[in-house]
């Protein structure tokens, strides 16, 4: 019987192609809610997920699968133990998106400091006059400091280096290079004009960063998370944020995703709010949409995947 490879969310022709090529059935789904995936998926022998959770029920109500394929780095929605259980490989696309991340960050962090949201919506609400009260700051001659300096956080250094910064960061598992020191974590928070979150959503990494390391961080200093919000106690950071604690915040991704528009973040002037953005272009979606579509074929044909995150015993 033919293969079938259900997207709840449409991906890129590039990756549809790639399946299509191998013989298998395409089922382009209607969305990521939890009772419509089960039904539409319930045939599948692979599937191809962003970041909606992806648990235990939901695998058994698609009893062929063999393989959960992530569009993207993070994979910490999928219940990888219970994958693992059940015999399921899980992929990931570790290598498309690094760039796209990192400009993406440094993108944030240059916006931040000139506040480029709020003056350029100055201009709509007819208030020219906001940039007298509300100048922006210089990043040359300041200090990055990055959390996690693994493929995404070392992109970001290189693509610092024309900006005259400091660069410093922490990751138990790297070493000091040429340009970029590594130095304890609490270095980074007390001596960082920007901390920006480069960590994987691990139960280490949840809620890591909250009141304790806000107090630590100078109140002219900016907190830039494009990693995931559950690393943030939000509610701790809305407080660092209102009592000036730190001097603000750029945030590509939240606690809860999507941000209600009632979300106190949103009422805050210090703070540059963007709906997981880092990945979202054109070449980033094309080139993670062919990783994961190979690496499904190669699951389905019997073959290694080249980015499994689980092991599966032969
Ligand atoms: C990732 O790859 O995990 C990004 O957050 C986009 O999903």
């Amino acid at each position: 019987m033919t293969q079938q490879v259900y997207l709840p969310d449409d991906i890129p022709a590039v990756g549809k192609k790639i399946l299509t090529d191998a013989g298998f059935d395409v089922i382009v789904g209607s969305g990521r809610d939890r009772d419509v995936m089960k039904k539409e998926g319930s045939n599948a022998n692979a599937v191809l997920i962003g970041t909606q959770p992806f648990d235990a029920d939901i695998m058994d109500a698609m009893p062929n699968l063999k393989v959960i394929a992530r569009n993207g780095v993070g994979y910490d929605a999928v219940d990888v133990e219970a994958a693992t259980e059940r015999g399921i490989y899980v992929v990931n696309t570790p290598k498309a998106l690094s760039d796209s991340v990192a400009e993406t960050a440094v993108l944030e962090l240059l916006a931040i400091s000139k506040n480029l949201y709020q003056d350029s919506k100055a201009i709509y609400d007819d208030n020219w006059k906001y940039r007298k009260t509300h100048p922006g700051r210089d990043v040359a001659g300041k200090t990055v400091g990055i959390l996690g300096f693994g493929r995404i956080g070392q992109q970001v250094a290189k693509k610092l280096s024309g900006f005259d910064v400091n660069v410093i960061a922490y990751d138990p598992f790297a070493k000091s290079t040429d340009t970029v020191e590594i130095v304890d974590r609490d270095t980074i928070f007390k001596t960082s004009d920007y901390v920006m979150v480069h960590l994987p959503a691990l139960p280490e990494t949840e809620h890591s960063i909250g009141t304790a390391e806000f107090k630590m961080m100078k109140n002219d200093a900016y907190l830039i998370n494009l990693a995931r919000g559950i690393i943030i106690v939000e509610s701790e950071l809305v407080d660092a944020l209102k009592n000036g604690d730190i001097a603000g915040a750029a945030l590509d991704v939240f606690e809860a995703e999507p941000l209600p528009v009632t979300d106190e973040l949103v009422s805050l002037e210090n703070v540059l709010l963007t709906p997981h953005i880092a990945s979202n272009t054109i070449e980033t979606n094309a080139r993670m949409a062919v990783d994961a579509t190979q690496d499904i074929v190669r699951v389905l044909h019997g073959d290694q995947p080249n980015s499994a995150v689980n092991r599966l015993d032969d």
